[in-house]
């Protein structure tokens, strides 16, 4: 059964059109209303499934009605309806940009209107659909976080690692970590993994699908999947082979396919990293309080983000290694880098050492220690930030 309201600019003046509705045994009339306001508070009280909206309506006009009908009720299939076919012509577009979804005459053809109501009436996405469900539950929808930092040496890639294993704890099966032109294949260090093929070894097809994403990731006993980085001799050649549509692609395979993207990513791979940082969630970048240059190029590493499209709340500066006897304080570099320090990690040599050449990620291997505690906060601070009823 489809609801519709009819609204008369005088009683009975779309009777023609109103008769249509009387007769389907699938519509029902449930309501009438006469002026502009009326009407609006009407869709909005009873959301029925279709409108007929009096171009003139007596107070608010039909086309103002549809601008806030719309909105108040953007379920309801808004159908201006005017006198003449030459006003249909005219007020078509106006329509349309207010928010109507079609317009017709007080002459169209009873099965005319009666055809167009239903096609606009099956368009509607089924709100019971899982792929609707998939597509509109924010809390549903993949977090993609990049990590990055203006230095090399500070700690970036052990975060980035760690932090995705404590989510991989959290949402098994669901995180995957991708060493974005990593020096070295440092994350296959650090997880003790080796991968079966990397993410330049992909761009040598033409198109990615899931499965052949998924036959390139390695699996770490917490739960973690792992896109390989490129080895230190093949790093140069990475520069050239990793595209932008390449990278654009292999994003969308992965959003598909997890909850949770951590990128471990340096910030100058023009343009690639400013394209995969407008594609996240979050932009960690980590630093270091140890030396004035470290202050210096993360100002500038900030400045640069900060002055592009990148809305400051999702830039989250963490400080790696951080240590009571470092030179600078969180307040200079706040200075430098104009903008709030977000969460520190605190400098524990014997633990990350001894967790890289164990390869066993420290929050695995000493859970309690302040360091591990701390990148567990981190995770939770950054998990608080999804849209609420994430699970
Ligand atoms: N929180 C920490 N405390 C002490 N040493 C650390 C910490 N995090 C990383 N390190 C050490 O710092 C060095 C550089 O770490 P890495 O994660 O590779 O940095 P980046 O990715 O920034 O180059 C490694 O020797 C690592 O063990
Ligand atoms: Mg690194």
């Amino acid at each position: 059964m489809t609801t519709v309201l009819v609204s008369e600019n005088q009683p009975g003046d779309i009777d023609s059109l109103a008769a249509a509705l009387t007769e389907a045994p699938e519509m029902q009339i449930v309501a009438i209303t006469r002026d502009g306001l009326e009407t609006v508070q009407t869709i909005a009280g009873l959301h029925p499934q279709v409108a007929l909206v009096r171009a003139q309506l007596p107070g608010i006009d039909g086309l103002e009605v549809c601008r806030m009908a719309s909105l108040a009720s953007p379920q309801t299939v808004l159908i201006v309806v005017v006198d003449s076919a030459e006003e249909e012509a005219e007020i078509r577009d106006e329509a349309m940009q207010s928010g109507a979804r079609s317009v017709v005459n007080l002459r169209t053809e009873p099965a005319t209107l009666l055809r167009r109501i239903e096609e606009l009436v099956r368009r509607i996405p089924r709100q019971d659909d899982e792929e609707y469900a998939l597509a509109t539950d924010p809390s549903r929808a993949p977090v993609t976080i990049s990590v990055t930092g203006a230095k090399g040496g500070i700690g970036k890639t052990t975060l980035t690692t760690n932090l995705a294993v404590v989510l991989a704890q959290r949402y098994p099966g669901q995180v995957v970590l991708v060493d974005f032109v990593g020096h070295y294949g440092d994350t296959n260090l650090l997880l003790d993994l080796s991968t079966n093929g990397d993410i330049l070894e992909l761009t040598d097809y033409d198109e990615l699908d899931s499965e052949l994403v998924r036959s390139r990731l390695a699996r770490h006993s917490s739960g973690l999947h792992l896109l390989g980085g490129v080895d230190g001799s093949r790093n140069l050649s990475a520069s050239g082979a990793l595209t932008l549509p390449y990278v654009a692609n292999m994003l969308g395979v992965l959003r598909r396919e997890f909850r949770f993207i951590v990128f471990d990513i340096p910030p100058l791979v023009h343009p690639l990293s400013n394209y995969v940082f407008l594609r996240s969630n979050h932009i960690v970048v980590v630093t270091s309080l140890a030396d004035l240059s470290s202050i210096r190029n993360t100002g500038a590493l900030l400045a640069s983000l900060l002055g592009g499209q990148l809305p400051a709340e999702r830039v989250k500066l963490v400080v790696s290694r951080a240590d009571g006897q470092d030179p600078f304080g969180v307040q200079e570099l706040e200075q430098a880098a104009k903008h709030k320090v977000y969460a520190q990690i605190p400098n524990a040599p014997e633990v990350a050492v001894s967790a890289l050449n164990s390869g066993v990620p420290f929050v695995l291997s000493r859970p309690t220690a302040a360091v591990s505690q701390a990148v567990e906060r981190l995770a939770d601070m950054l998990t608080q930030e999804m849209p609420k009823g994430a699970k």
